[in-house]
């Protein structure tokens, strides 16, 4: 006889759509890995909509510093110096820490507490199938990182969720396993205990992926990642070693712009005008890439150059950047720590003032 699984624990969260607008009062979820330096693809990928979230919804943002830990645990004081390197990025790129509650992972042990609660009802092998897990393992083995930590990595950013009731979670295209697993170990613990967690749903953002300075898919672990707030000496430099369309060996040579990384960056920094100029006078061997690089420095710099001084004034002002992120953290506990009490609860584990 085959036991047929529960209604109201099946599992519709194979089916996550492309996202709707949230409703007003949605709560917005989402955080970083503490793990490197900003890129534009943490940019493009999410901040850029977080910017945007904060227009019409409060939101709580996690430098995720033990989701660091999972794969640099032998760099714990690197992990430490990302996460106050984000959140100042962060701050000077425009998120607004009056409207958004931006915190420290680690400094809210509420998510650690209700990661235990969840990965006592997590199955194996819906870890197992995470291809993040799966499809990794050689390497992960190779890097010292076939660890448990990891292994239940989408099990601790189930709780980072839950934990502030968050129902909408803006994110990456490949984060969808992870939040499919979020919605079903949500929809289990409800289940189970009786519980009214929200099953976040996801907000994708509509950057593609991006292509880094080498040509390939722009990725940390490939080092072709282009810094998100970079000196303008240092954008010269990443400029200069890019490489372009292998047609153009001479400057005489024209050159197809789509063939080029050089253009990719340039969709993203540079405005119709400037397009049409580098789509004509590469085809045309009318601008060297050498112009074509000024060009696209020109306009880099431009962007970064508010946010690189703010960045660098919070940078020089300890105190300040630590009332921000001890204000933050704080905020986050409080409203944690109310979710941990409706949790004990729901599984009566509240203790008893008499022991
Ligand atoms: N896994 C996410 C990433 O790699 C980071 C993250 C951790 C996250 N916890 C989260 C994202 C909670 C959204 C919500 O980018
Ligand atoms: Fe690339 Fe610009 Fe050179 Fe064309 S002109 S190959 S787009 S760098």
């Amino acid at each position: 006889m085959t036991t047929q699984a529960p209604q109201n624990e099946s599992s519709s969260a194979k089916q996550i759509k492309q996202s709707e607008k949230p409703a007003p009062g949605s709560l917005i979820m989402s955080g970083m890995r503490t793990t490197h330096f900003m890129h534009i693809g943490n940019y493009h990928g999410a901040l850029k909509q977080w910017l945007e979230l904060q227009k019409d919804y409060v939101g709580y943002y996690g430098a995720m510093n033990w989701h660091a830990m999972t794969s640099s645990y032998k760099t714990p004081h690197d992990v430490m110096k990302f996460t106050r390197l984000i959140i100042a990025e962060w701050l000077a790129w425009g998120l607004d820490p009056d409207r958004n509650v931006i915190f420290v992972q680690s400094e809210v042990p509420e998510h650690v507490e209700l990661t235990m609660f969840f990965q006592m009802m997590t199955p194996m092998s819906w870890l197992e199938r995470v291809p993040t897990w799966k499809d990794a393992e050689e390497e992960a083995k190779a890097s010292d990182t076939h660890n448990l930590g990891r292994f239940m990595y989408p099990v601790l950013q189930a709780a980072d969720i839950a934990i502030y009731r968050g129902t909408h979670v803006p994110i990456g295209q490949d984060q969808i396993p992870h939040l499919e697993l979020s919605r079903d170990i949500v929809r289990r613990f409800n289940f189970l205990y009786g519980g009214n967690l929200p099953e976040p749903k996801p907000i994708f953002s509509s950057t593609p992926t991006l292509i880094g300075t080498d040509g390939r898919k722009m990725s940390k672990s490939y080092n072709n990642a282009f810094q998100l707030t970079q000196e303008p000496d240092e954008i010269t430099k990443t400029l200069r070693a890019m490489p372009t369309d292998p047609a153009r060996i001479r400057r005489e040579n024209p050159g197809e712009p789509l063939k080029c990384a050089v253009y990719g960056f340039h969709k993203l920094y540079s405005n119709t005008e400037d397009l049409a100029w580098v789509e004509t006078g590469c085809r045309t061997a009318g601008i060297g890439c050498g112009d074509c690089k000024k060009k696209l420095g020109d306009n880099i710099n431009a962007e970064m150059m508010g946010p690189r001084e703010i960045k660098r004034k919070l940078l020089a002002d300890d105190e300040k950047l630590d009332a921000i992120i001890a204000d933050g953290c704080q905020r986050a506990r409080t409203e944690a720590k109310k979710q941990m009490d409706q949790v004990r609860s729901w599984t009566g584990f509240q203790g008893n003032s008499d022991w």
